[in-house]
């Protein structure tokens, strides 16, 4: 497989790398705002599971101006990852779901709530449904509860959303908090995946309530079945489509000359992650270390005159340097698979 496939295939992640983006999530959060001007008055902001940060570059961008110096602009991006800096961004390397990093992120915050909070927080996929949909839900959830103590009141709370069975019960949870909840599917977010981007606006919590991060967000249970519900008992979030129809659609594959004007490039990741977690792995397969199981083959009759049978013992994978190019440049321009 040739480095330029991927760009066939996959027409975010190239435009991603030639327009300077970290990853393809970029033009996620870009198609939400053509829909939502997310941005409008907006100084003070908080990307959660933010790496390898097209998202803070996107913040930065849209708050700072290119290269501008705005002072009066606060970025704050938080990942369990190690992130490349990007300027005027502030970094925290830590697990969303622990009081301590919350907590760091609040003193960030002290006495100057912030207008907006995003979080495009996915874990590690582990192609078992239900647990990977609680598992996002469980980061979404750890993500609101950071934002009841950081957003000003009126103010946004993006985050991505798997649009699986159990997603009314995230719906009715943010509605306690959110008067407007909206679920957004932006056009660089393929069709065939369940990701989805809830939108919520005019933050306004409950009356009395108190802001405390070991709070079950106010007990909403998974043992009732929320599907089941109904009238006005059941939740139900408007579905929008954003970003422009004409722009590039996700699943499909586009040929490398978009332009018959401008010859094709090829244009390598603009910020490979530093340290991603599959780095060991890599360097394993590099260097021809990864063992694998020999698998069994069938005896076959020695022919007379065929030399003896040598026993080998975990045989080594080749070498495939394609394939681990192809990886890290997936990997690192964000996950393709997924959204
Ligand atoms: C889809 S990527 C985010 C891409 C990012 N928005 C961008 O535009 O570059 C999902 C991120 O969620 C992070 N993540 C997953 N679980 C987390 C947790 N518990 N705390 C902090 N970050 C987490 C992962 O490390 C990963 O970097």
């Amino acid at each position: 497989m040739g480095r330029s496939s991927k760009d066939k295939r996959d027409i975010y992640y190239r435009l991603a790398k030639e327009e300077g983006w970290r990853a393809r999530s970029a033009f996620k959060l870009l198609q939400l705002d053509e829909e939502y001007h997310l941005f409008q008055g907006v100084s003070r902001a908080v990307d959660l599971c933010a790496a390898p940060g097209s998202w803070s570059q996107v913040l930065s961008r849209k708050l700072k101006g290119d290269g501008a110096k705005n002072s009066d602009v606060k970025i704050v991006a938080v990942d369990l990852q190690a992130m490349a800096p990007l300027p005027g961004v502030i970094q925290i390397q830590g697990d969303i779901t622990k009081v301590s990093t919350a907590q760091e992120i609040i003193r960030h915050f002290e006495g100057q709530p912030a207008d907006l909070v995003v979080c495009d927080g996915a874990p590690d996929v582990t192609g078992l449904h239900d647990i990977d949909e609680y598992i996002q839900a469980q980061l979404l959830l750890a993500a609101l509860n950071i934002t009841t103590h950081v957003l000003k009141k009126g103010g946004t709370f993006v985050a991505k959303i798997f649009r699986g069975k159990d997603v009314t019960l995230l719906y009715s949870q943010l509605r306690i908090f959110f008067p407007d909840v909206t679920c957004a599917k932006p056009r660089s977010s393929r069709n065939s995946s369940i990701e989805a981007f809830a939108v919520c606006r005019n933050y306004c919590p409950p009356e009395g309530y108190v802001p405390n991060m070991s709070n079950p967000l106010l007990d909403h249970c998974y043992d009732v079945d929320f599907n089941q519900l109904e009238g006005p008992n059941r939740v139900i979030v408007p579905f929008l489509a954003c970003g422009d129809l004409s722009a590039y659609d996700s699943d499909r594959t586009y040929p490398l000359q978009l332009d018959p004007e401008k010859q094709y490039s090829y244009v390598p990741p603009t910020q490979p992650p530093i340290h991603p977690p599959y780095e060991e792995a890599c360097f394993l397969k590099k260097h021809n270390l990864l063992s694998k199981e020999p698998t069994p083959q069938p005896q076959q009759p020695a022919a007379p005159g065929d030399p003896p049978q040598q026993q080998e013992d975990g045989a080594l994978l080749p070498p495939c340097e394609d394939e681990l190019v192809n990886a890290l440049e997936e990997l690192s321009a964000g996950p393709g698979g997924r959204g």
